[in-house]
């Protein structure tokens, strides 16, 4: 290795504040900067202003500051192809080629490469026209799931209870351009019922390792109620995802993606995020791949590895991933996210946050949408503001600290879910 490392950190949530902070704690890492990064990696490492939607923009920061590890953080800019431009002009990148990111940035392709390899999945079709999807949705029962087929951040997925509403769902992206560009194809899927869990799988060409299952909470109410958002909480290990399940995620569904990966030419580095269905019966199939960490989940996955996880990224950009070696620490793991009253809605932006001076052990603070003003205050700045991570021998432990600290913010306008990781809290009772 390169030894000591000059890491750049592409992105601003709390997700690359996480990735952030496992730069810092790295005894490989001699300098980390992070762009643009938001209020709070401005107070812990050097910021710089990027567009990271210009992968001409990136590739030049990153040969200016002369760093050997680009850890790209969000989806549009693998789906625009930086990694790949990093990695031609010498730079080392933890993120998938365009190649890869297409997994993601195209649900149509996505679905296509899961019949392709026989990955277990909902039933659907994609369509570019009107007709034939009204006709096909004559045939799928209700609820029925249509999605916009391009990047959506999260928003490009309709349940529709009834005929009418899907049809409207179909004719808004595919007539009346309600996703732009990226509802110009669409997926009609069957609807899966179960508890979604989260399998980060971090792929190094054809060797891999799997973080340990995690399960987010995407409505914003409590009980798993109202609107979806990006993430409201998180924990992990998810137990949802027991030995047999995860028996069966290596091998038919891991398994058969790496080989897809050798048949069709790509040369995958970089997280593989496989969304999962678990139904009653304990079958899992996947709901979508993404190809980068998930947020929330990223803030409690890698404090929880025990093998440096800047050294697993490192890996696996260079191919050179040992996954015997690699170690968890038996400890469990949650984020609860400090949201602005409002969101997913409109909410306010600018209000002043005072954070608690000492914090719990094994307690920390990530931040999303924040920003310091030219006095150093720190504001709210987004939806998804602040997440309190928490680690402790049980969920429970976890729990508790996690929620003393949420208390203890000093911010007007905050709000959060009291009940993160109640199911299997529930069931640990
Ligand atoms: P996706 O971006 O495809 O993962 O969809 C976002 C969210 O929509 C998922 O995390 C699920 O909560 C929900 N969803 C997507 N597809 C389905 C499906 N086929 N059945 C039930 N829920 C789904
Ligand atoms: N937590 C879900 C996502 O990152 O897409």
């Amino acid at each position: 290795m390169e030894s000591p490392l000059k890491v750049l950190v592409i992105g601003s949530g709390g997700r690359e504040h996480a990735l952030l902070k496992a730069c810092l704690e790295s005894s490989l890492v001699e300098k980390v900067w992070a762009a643009p990064g938001n209020g709070g990696m401005a107070g812990e490492a050097e910021c710089r202003p990027l567009d990271v939607e210009d992968p001409e923009a990136c590739v030049a920061l990153a040969k200016d500051l002369e760093a050997n590890l680009v850890i790209v953080g969000p989806e549009v800019p693998l789906a625009l192809g930086v990694a790949d431009d990093l990695r031609e002009t010498g730079i080392a990148a933890y993120g998938p080629g365009k190649d890869g990111a297409i997994l993601e940035s195209s649900k149509a392709a996505c679905k296509a490469f899961f019949k392709k390899y026989d990955i277990p999945t909902a039933d659907w079709d994609t369509f570019t026209e009107v007709a034939p999807a009204i006709e096909y949705l004559g045939k799928c029962s209700l609820p029925v799931v249509v999605k916009a087929s391009g990047l959506a951040a999260g928003k490009g997925v309709l349940i529709c209870e009834s005929k009418e509403s899907a049809e409207e769902a179909v004719k808004g992206m595919l007539q009346g351009g309600s996703f732009g560009a990226s509802g110009e194809e669409i997926v009609i899927e069957e609807f899966l019922t179960g508890q979604e869990a989260s399998i980060m799988v971090m792929v190094s060409g054809d060797k891999y390792v799997c973080l340990s299952p995690s399960q987010d909470h995407k409505r914003v109410g409590e009980g798993d109620t109202g609107l979806n958002t990006g993430g409201m909480g998180a924990y992990a290990p998810a137990a949802v995802v027991d030995d047999a399940i995860m028996e069966v995620v290596h091998r038919d569904i891991i398994g058969p993606t790496l080989e897809g990966f050798e048949a069709e030419g790509i040369d995958f580095r970089g997280t593989l995020f496989v969304g999962l269905m678990i139904n009653d019966a304990g079958e899992a199939k996947v709901l979508e791949y993404n190809v980068r960490f998930g947020d929330p989940e990223c803030q409690v996955l890698l404090p929880l590895c025990e093998t440096d996880p800047v050294q697993l990224m490192w890996d696996c950009a260079n191919g050179t991933l040992e996954p015997a070696e690699v170690k968890f620490k038996k400890q469990a793991a949650m984020i609860v996210v400090l949201a602005a009253d409002g969101y997913p809605g409109s909410y306010s932006k600018g209000d002043p946050i005072q954070l608690p001076e000492t914090l719990p052990e094994g307690v920390s603070i990530v931040h999303a949408g924040t920003k310091l003003d030219d006095n150093g205050t720190l504001l709210s700045s987004g939806g998804r503001v602040l997440g309190v991570v928490s680690l402790g021998d049980t969920l429970e432990d976890a729990s508790a600290k996690a929620y003393e600290v949420c208390d203890a913010v000093g911010w007007d306008n905050k709000f959060y879910r009291r009940d993160i990781g109640h199911r299997q809290l529930k069931s640990e009772s």
